[in-house]
Parts: structure tokens; C-alpha cells; sequence
């Protein structure tokens, strides 16, 4: 089976020069060479769904791309199925990418599109992958049986496919293999709702089309791994909805272990068995969704994860378990006595989510501010309040009468504040992330 585990992985782009620079001889023309992934640990199970999120340009599909092989990795090591595959080509990884840029084969309809990583698997590139997954003590895989089926397909069969095809439907002969890839592309177009494009091509699909077709070229080769990069971003939300969980069920059917690449936050949340989070070309913490959630390893994650976002408050520490800011004294548990001693008299982060923060009555533990925003969703109510020239982000309960300008009392639920060390941004309670 095929775990996908990458080792100490670093990527750097080497120095380019600009092309008018250049001409001109001009030292400054010379762009710097780029390390966009440092120190890259990965361990993604067998049959796992792994998210990747991150801001744009921190390294995600750069990332997808040195799995896939397509982009050679500068140090470390990449093992897929307990292969290293750093000296394997793209397509003897055996692993099906969606690119961000749905990369469709322009001349092909739709359906020689879905069609075209099986039909390649009888031309050889099977029996090298069939080869290549024996290596791995991959016997037992399902592609390795279609493979077979595609790679031993006899010639005359062939032959006869072609000389019936200009027939009516009912003389045509299909060979076997035909048959099969038949089967699946229309298995699979069906799931994705692409069914009636079959005979479509490429400039006739809108941008949605396309990326669902994309997918399906992805799906339909069950291959050791899918790489998927942001594949849902042009499908309008209901259609998002809906080939979301497809994705996820189809997923857990064939259990092909996935790296899946978004910027939607609930994605990332619905989907993953874990999220990792990176940052500037760093993994910034890999853990459960609702883990991530609760335990951010540093301000980054927490800052990250949750919407609206964390608020953060700059307080000074009062050994045991005492948080003191201008405007308020908040006790927290003696749970924390150990881990603030080290920061006694000195300032933290504190943070805290906006469900934990709540309406309460004037006292020296509370936070009085003015309402600036008032957020009504019928089943909750969002509030902006301005404190001390912030703006936190509270969301109370649909009953509370608060409008615009008014002036309120805020409540901090003491067990769920996070403290981050205000140099490091570590949490001071998560482990340090690796
Ligand atoms: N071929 C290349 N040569 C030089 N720099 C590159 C190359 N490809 C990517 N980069 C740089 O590497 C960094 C990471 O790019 P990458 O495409 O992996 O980001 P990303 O996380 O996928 O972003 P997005 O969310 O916007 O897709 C960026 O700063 C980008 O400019
Ligand atoms: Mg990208």
C-alpha cells in the first residue's frame, strides 16, 4: 500500500537572470536564488486524507509538485508505497495530480480526456507501474489487477476494434480493455455530474466544467496517491457542497491515500483526517482538525484556523496565574502556575476565540467597550467592539438586544484563553511543533 512520507525536504529555485537585464550586462538583473520549503516533515498514512493549508505563495503547490516528481527536490528524501522515489519519473510514481490550473489535453474530448491515464496504462506505462508496485509488495492493489487486464490485452482485439468502429453501435466490437475503461470513465463521469460532456472538448466547458473534468481524469486511474490542488475553487458553492463530499466518500472507498491542497477553511476542516498548516515554506503544525482548533502550536495556527478569527490582547503576567492589562485583571486556573513562572512581570499574548467571549455585567474582570459592528444571522449574532483601539470579534447568543454604538461589558471565558510567547508566537501550553 502506499504511505507517503517526506523526510527533511528542502526546494530551492536557483538564480535566474531577467532576460532585458541581462542584455544589458546589469549585476542587478540577477534575482537571488529562492528557498521556498524548508525542512519538510511529512508522515501521511496509508489511506489517509491529509489537508494542506497556507497562505498564497507559502510553498503548497510547489509542495504537490516534488511528490508528483514533476519539480526535482534540492535535499531529502520522499517515500511513497516505502519506495524513495527522489530518481523516479512523474509517471512511474503512479500518483494522479489535479492541478490548480486544470491542465487538460486540448485536442482530446472529454471523454479520451477521462480515458487517457488508463489508456496509457496499456501502453507500457502499466507494466512498468505493475513492475514498480510488485517492487513494493503492492500485489493485493486494485490497479494492479487493471493494470494486468490493460497490459495483456491481446493485438487482434485491437485490430478488430478498429476496422468495426465506423459500424452502427450494435457491429462495433470493443476490445476488453476498451470495455473496461469504458466502465470506469463513465462511472466516473456520472459521479461528477459531467456525464452529458463526454463528447464535449476543453474550449467548449466552462471553468467549472473543466475542473470537474480535470478531477475525473484523476479519479477514474485509481492511482497509489492523489495529489489535489485546490480542485473545487471555480464551482459555484452548491456544486462545491456536493463534489466535496463525493470527494471525501470516494475517498474513503478506495482509501487512496490524498494530499489535498485548499484555501477554504471549511474544507479543510470537513475533509482532513489531519491538516497541515504551513507557513513561508514551513509546516507550521499537522494535526486533527478540531485539535488544531483547540491546541494551535503557535499564533500562526490560531490565527489561521477559525473565523471569525482569534483576538489577541497584549497582558502582563502576575506569578501564579494572574493576567493584567490597563483595563481588566483576569484570574486563570492554577493549571497554568508552572508554565507562567518563566514569565512573571512579563508581557504575553493572550488569545481568545470569539465564542468565548460573552456579554456580562461592569466588573475589573471584564472589558468594556462600544459596539461597532452588530452581525444579526438569526441563529447567532457577531459583534465588532472596539477596546483600547482594537477591534474584537465576539459572537454572542440571537436573544441579546445589542445595537450599533452601544456600549457593552464583555466576559472572558477563563478556561479557554491560549497564551503565546509574544516573541516566538509559541503557545505556551501546545508541544513545539517539529
Ligand atoms: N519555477 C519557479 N521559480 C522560482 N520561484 C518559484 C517557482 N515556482 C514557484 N515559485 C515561488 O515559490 C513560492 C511558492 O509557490 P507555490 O506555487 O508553491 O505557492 P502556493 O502555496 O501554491 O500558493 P497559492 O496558494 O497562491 O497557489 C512562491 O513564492 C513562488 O513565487
Ligand atoms: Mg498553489
Amino acid at each position: 500500500m502506499a504511505p507517503v512520507l517526506i523526510e527533511n525536504v528542502y526546494k530551492t529555485f536557483p538564480a535566474t537572470r531577467l532576460n532585458r537585464s541581462e542584455k544589458a550586462g546589469d549585476p542587478a538583473g540577477l534575482q537571488e536564488s529562492l528557498t521556498v520549503l524548508r525542512r519538510i516533515h511529512l508522515d501521511v498514512a496509508d489511506g489517509e486524507f491529509m489537508v494542506l493549508v497556507g497562505p498564497s505563495g507559502c510553498g503548497k503547490s510547489t509542495l504537490l509538485r516534488l511528490i508528483a516528481g514533476l519539480e526535482e527536490i534540492s535535499a531529502g528524501t520522499i517515500w511513497v508505497g516505502g519506495q524513495r522515489v527522489n530518481d523516479l519519473p512523474p509517471k512511474l510514481r503512479d500518483i494522479a495530480m489535479v492541478f490548480q490550473s486544470y491542465a487538460l489535453y486540448p485536442h482530446l474530448s472529454v471523454y479520451d480526456n477521462l480515458a487517457f491515464g488508463l489508456r496509457r496504462m496499456r501502453q507500457g506505462a502499466g507494466q512498468q507501474s505493475q513492475q514498480n508496485m510488485k517492487k513494493a509488495g503492492m500485489g493485493q492493489d486494485a490497479n494492479l489487477e487493471l493494470a494486468q487486464i490493460l497490459a495483456t490485452s491481446r493485438w487482434w482485439e485491437d485490430a478488430i476494434g478498429t476496422l468495426t468502429r465506423r459500424l452502427p453501435p450494435a457491429l462495433r466490437y470493443l476490445p476488453e480493455a476498451e470495455r473496461l475503461i469504458d466502465e470506469r470513465v463513465r462511472a466516473v463521469a456520472k459521479m461528477l455530474q459531467i456525464g452529458p460532456l463526454l463528447h464535449r472538448f476543453p474550449r467548449q466547458l466552462s471553468g467549472g466544467q473543466k475542473q470537474r473534468v480535470a478531477l475525473g481524469r484523476a479519479m477514474a486511474r485509481n492511482p497509489q496517491v492523489f495529489l489535489m490542488d485546490e480542485p473545487l475553487s471555480n464551482l459555484d458553492a452548491k456544486l462545491r457542497t456536493e463534489t466535496r463530499s463525493q470527494i471525501v466518500s470516494l475517498q474513503r472507498k478506495l482509501g487512496i491515500t490524498t494530499i489535498y491542497v485548499t484555501h477554504d477553511q471549511v474544507e479543510a476542516m470537513t475533509m482532513g483526517d489531519r491538516i497541515a498548516i504551513m507557513n513561508q515554506g514551513q509546516i507550521q503544525q499537522v494535526a486533527a482538525p478540531l485539535e488544531l482548533y483547540q491546541r494551535p502550536a503557535n499564533r500562526f495556527v490560531a490565527e489561521f484556523i477559525g473565523s471569525p478569527t482569534m483576538n489577541f490582547l497584549t497582558v502582563q503576567v502576575q506569578s501564579p496565574s494572574l493576567l493584567i492589562h490597563p483595563k481588566f485583571r483576569l484570574s486563570i486556573s492554577s493549571e497554568w502556575d508552572e508554565v507562567l513562572k518563566p514569565y512573571d512581570g512579563r508581557t504575553v499574548t493572550l488569545g481568545i476565540r470569539p465564542e468565548h467571549l460573552s456579554l456580562g455585567p461592569p466588573a475589573p474582570k471584564n472589558l468594556e467597550g462600544e459596539v461597532s459592528r452588530v452581525e444579526a444571522l438569526g441563529s447567532e449574532t457577531y459583534l465588532s467592539v472596539q477596546f483600547e483601539g482594537e477591534t474584537l470579534q465576539a459572537r454572542i447568543g440571537p436573544d441579546h438586544a445589542v445595537r450599533l454604538g452601544d456600549s457593552v461589558w464583555l466576559a472572558i471565558a477563563a478556561d479557554k484563553v491560549h497564551l503565546f510567547d509574544p516573541d516566538s508566537g509559541r503557545s505556551l501550553r501546545a508541544p513545539v511543533p517539529a
